[in-house]
């Protein structure tokens, strides 16, 4: 995207705290791509978070979009520099964004989990998604765009949408959306912050133990077709580790399996 759309965009307010740039955009087409475009022009230097009251092209992981109404929900992108970390543990940083997110979530909402690899749930629907683009040069991280939408007030979603759910839709209030993104810059900093401190073991136990039907039976589709298994554990590469009904021991990388729901 030329930076002369980022700036002609209607709004754009940048202040610091907590040691974080945080950049306001009225509308973009995505803000991980935003990000991206302000990192390859060399605008971005230290922890920044990127937020839009609107996108026009939200991408979600895969083929997937990512809509949300404008201004009633959260689309950001948080853009630190793991360089403390070693490639090879590239996952960690899925698990402690979804960690984070989860923090949020669970300070408005009972029942929630994470959904693997990093989707945020309530109940049985997902209310938080996560899109992580990382940059490695070498043998390290040059940097790591988490992006982050998180349904606050939506009230109606596309019917296409499987299973979606909202802080409103699991709560019955509206929130103040500048207040969810306090709380949630200080979970992503918080996270990040034991993740430096080689905390990574410990952070994805606690990401396993939040796992969304962690250690229940349940049919999984696999590409080796529909398995019964349950979850019991995920590894340092991602991979998801199913036990099926039988007593095998399957892994799987990052949307090969999928709880089927009927
Ligand atoms: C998913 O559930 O597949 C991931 C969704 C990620 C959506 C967020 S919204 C902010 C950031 N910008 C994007 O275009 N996508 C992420």
């Amino acid at each position: 995207m030329p930076l002369s759309t980022i700036y002609a965009t209607k709004a754009m307010h940048i202040y610091d705290k907590k040691n974080i740039t945080i950049i306001y955009l009225d509308e973009v087409d995505s803000t991980n791509d935003t990000a991206r475009a302000f990192l390859d022009a060399g605008r971005i230097s230290g922890e920044t978070l990127i937020i839009a009251r609107f996108q026009r092209r939200g991408r979600g992981r895969g083929k997937r979009t990512w809509l949300s109404t404008r201004n009633m929900n959260l689309t950001v992108s948080y853009v630190f520099f793991p360089a403390f970390l070693s490639p090879s543990h590239q996952f960690y940083l899925s698990a402690i964004v979804s960690l984070a997110v989860y923090d949020v979530i669970s300070y408005y909402a009972n029942g929630v989990t994470i959904k693997w690899p990093n989707d945020i749930y309530v109940l049985n629907d997902k209310i938080a998604g996560i899109l992580i683009e990382n940059s490695i040069e070498g043998n390290k991280f040059t940097s790591c765009i988490a992006g982050i939408g998180i349904n606050v007030n939506e009230k109606e979603f596309d019917p296409s949408l499987p299973n979606p759910t909202s802080l409103y839709l699991a709560t019955g209030k509206m929130y103040d959306t500048d207040a969810v993104l306090d709380i949630l810059i200080s979970h992503l900093q918080s996270r990040t912050g034991l993740l430096k401190e080689s905390k990574g073991d410990l952070l994805m136990k606690e990401y396993i133990n939040k796992l969304y039907l962690l250690n229940r039976y349940f049919t999984y589709r696999t590409p080796a077709g529909r398995i019964m298994a349950k979850i019991v554990g995920v590894d340092d590469f991602g991979r998801l580790n199913l036990l099926d009904n039988k007593g095998q021991l399957h892994l799987y990388m990052i949307d090969e399996a999928e709880p089927i729901r009927e």
